[in-house]
């Protein structure tokens, strides 16, 4: 499984692109909000984190209608050439998915909640396809049994490209540990999440111990 970082924090990127862990980036309206992001600088920011790492950065098109979502995906994808698309789950996001793939431009198709939709988005030419775990879980449903669902659905079959699933919405290490046991492609993770997912207290635990009888060797 690979690690893209759920983020639109530029320091937050540079960090966590130093670790060697994180092959892409997505972003969304909100986490550009979060970091008090203006619509004037978007385009820049977004070209600013693909020049910080070296794998796919999404970037969401706002739009809902079909030509919208066109136009703004044309747009995003001009700023560089690791941009992806990011479209709804929508019919109209399905007809710009398959007008933006028939111009080879890379979607990823987010807020997925069902294995109909996956395979929708992924005969219409999606690239990645983006099912929400924790927003699944926050309506008292299974967030994992659902990208589980999708996961193996979506490997039943071959689209003619290459299709990817990323698991989204990853609240924790659980998440991220149950999304590689089923062979999910990619998480997703915020770095919050990402940065505690190399601790272990067995590991400081032993470091303590090393560290402490390694005194005794320099004072033996
Ligand atoms: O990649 C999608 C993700 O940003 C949504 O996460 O925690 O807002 O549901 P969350």
């Amino acid at each position: 499984m690979k690690f893209f970082l759920d983020t639109a924090d530029l320091a937050e990127v540079e960090e966590a692109a130093s670790w060697g862990v994180v092959a892409g980036v997505t972003t969304n309206p909100t986490l550009y909000a979060r970091i008090g992001g203006k619509l004037a600088d978007f385009e820049t920011h977004i070209g600013r984190i693909c020049k910080l790492v070296d794998g796919p950065v999404s970037a969401e098109a706002v739009g809902e209608m079909r030509a919208d979502i066109i136009e703004e995906g044309k747009r995003l994808s001009a700023i560089a050439p690791n941009v992806v698309v990011k479209v709804p789950t929508t019919i109209e996001g399905l007809a710009a998915t398959k007008a933006l793939a028939a111009d080879g431009i890379d979607t990823n198709l987010t807020l997925c909640f069902s294995v109909p939709q996956a395979i929708m988005a992924a005969r219409a030419g999606a690239r990645y396809i983006s099912p929400f775990v924790g927003r699944f879980d926050d309506i008292s449903e299974d967030g994992l049994a659902q990208l589980a669902d999708v996961v193996l659905a979506i490997t039943n079959y071959d689209f003619g490209h290459k299709v990817e699933v990323i698991a989204a919405s990853i609240r924790s290490a659980h998440h991220v540990t149950q999304s590689a046991l089923m062979g999910a492609d990619i998480a997703t993770v915020p770095y919050s999440v990402l940065k505690n997912l190399i601790k272990h207290p067995l590991t400081d635990r032993g470091l303590e111990s090393f560290a402490a009888d390694w005194e005794k060797v320099v004072n033996a």
